[in-house]
């Protein structure tokens, strides 16, 4: 089936009162708030918690479907997965994501999604975006760690007030990717701050998008994980110790799907891979 853009949904069951010095939730541009560490429940490309939707009138009821499966009125936060639009086969076509984003407008003008965002944009789509909508976006969520800090993308979006959802938090640092550069999890400066404030590394690279102002989504199916990803409330690092950090940077992602290379959006570097060699990963159904 052809699809133009995959939106995908995320609510927030706990409600928060917000205070300034709350470090537990951000405001939002659009006056809403927002947890600052949330579960990250996506485990692919399968998640029930996607959608489909093609062009803008297809964004309401793509929606209104999602919301009848989970027996909800609404949802928090809803985002614009890519600013290109692709199939599930990989083929690519030229829908235009502004036209798409007036759908997400609409789904918010009809209260079904209390705020409204986007995913995986650079700069350049976060600008035109910018320039060419009525609601602005509230949230970006890109992939953010210590190996790919995003420092541009992010200033850009607190200029603007945008705030940025960091996924994948833990990039490859805890061995996840066999390839993947320094920091590992034993890397000496992770270890020293997990020691110097009684914490695991894990913590210390939650905290560090915290303290970044950035909302941290850490995936994990262990309860004794998923709570100590949240006991990151009691200590935060000092502006150097974030600096140190965000000096491991080598702009490592963890995914670059290449199978949407040939899309004029695609809004990532691209790695130089032979049409030989993509063909071949789309066809082993690896991502890089
Ligand atoms: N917009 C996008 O394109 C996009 C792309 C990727 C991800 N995301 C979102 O971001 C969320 C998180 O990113 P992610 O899934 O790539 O990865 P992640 O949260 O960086 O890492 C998840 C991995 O880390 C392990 N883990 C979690 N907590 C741990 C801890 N305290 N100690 C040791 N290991 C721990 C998990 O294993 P266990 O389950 O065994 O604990 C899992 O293998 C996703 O669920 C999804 O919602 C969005």
């Amino acid at each position: 089936m052809e699809v133009a853009y995959i939106v995908f949904i995320l609510s927030f069951n706990i409600k928060y009162a917000y205070s300034a010095t709350d470090t537990s939730v951000y405001l939002l541009n659009d006056g809403h708030k927002i947890p600052t560490v949330a579960l990250g429940t996506s485990l692919g490309h399968l998640s029930d918690l996607w959608n489909d939707a093609h062009d803008i009138d297809e964004v309401i009821p793509a929606l209104k479907k999602s919301l009848d499966d989970l027996k909800m009125d609404y949802v928090d936060l809803y985002l614009m997965h890519y600013p290109m639009a692709y199939s599930k086969n990989g083929s690519v076509k030229n829908t235009d994501y502004i036209e798409t984003w007036k759908g997400l407008e609409l789904a918010k003008g009809q209260n079904l999604a209390r705020s409204i965002g986007v995913s995986n944009f650079n700069i350049t789509q976060m600008k035109r975006l910018w320039e060419n909508s009525t609601v602005k976006p509230a949230v970006l969520q890109i992939e953010v760690n210590p190996s790919i800090t995003q420092v541009e993308l992010v200033d850009w979006c607190k200029e603007h007030g945008v705030v940025v959802m960091a996924y994948s938090p833990f990039g490859g640092i805890l061995g996840r990717k066999k390839d993947a550069p320094p920091p590992h999890a034993d890397d000496p400066t992770l270890v020293g701050l997990a020691k110097k404030y009684n914490k695991t590394v894990p913590q210390i690279l939650l905290r560090y998008l915290l303290d970044r102002q950035l909302v941290a989504i850490p995936r994990s199916t262990n309860k004794d994980r998923i709570k100590e990803n949240i006991d990151i409330m009691n200590f935060s690092l000092t502006p150097d110790e974030v600096e140190n950090l965000s000096k491991f940077n080598s702009d490592y992602r963890l995914r670059t799907p290449v199978k949407w290379y040939s899309h004029p959006e695609f809004p990532f570097e691209k790695k130089n891979l032979s049409d030989a060699e993509i063909k071949y990963i789309i066809e082993h159904s690896k991502e890089d």
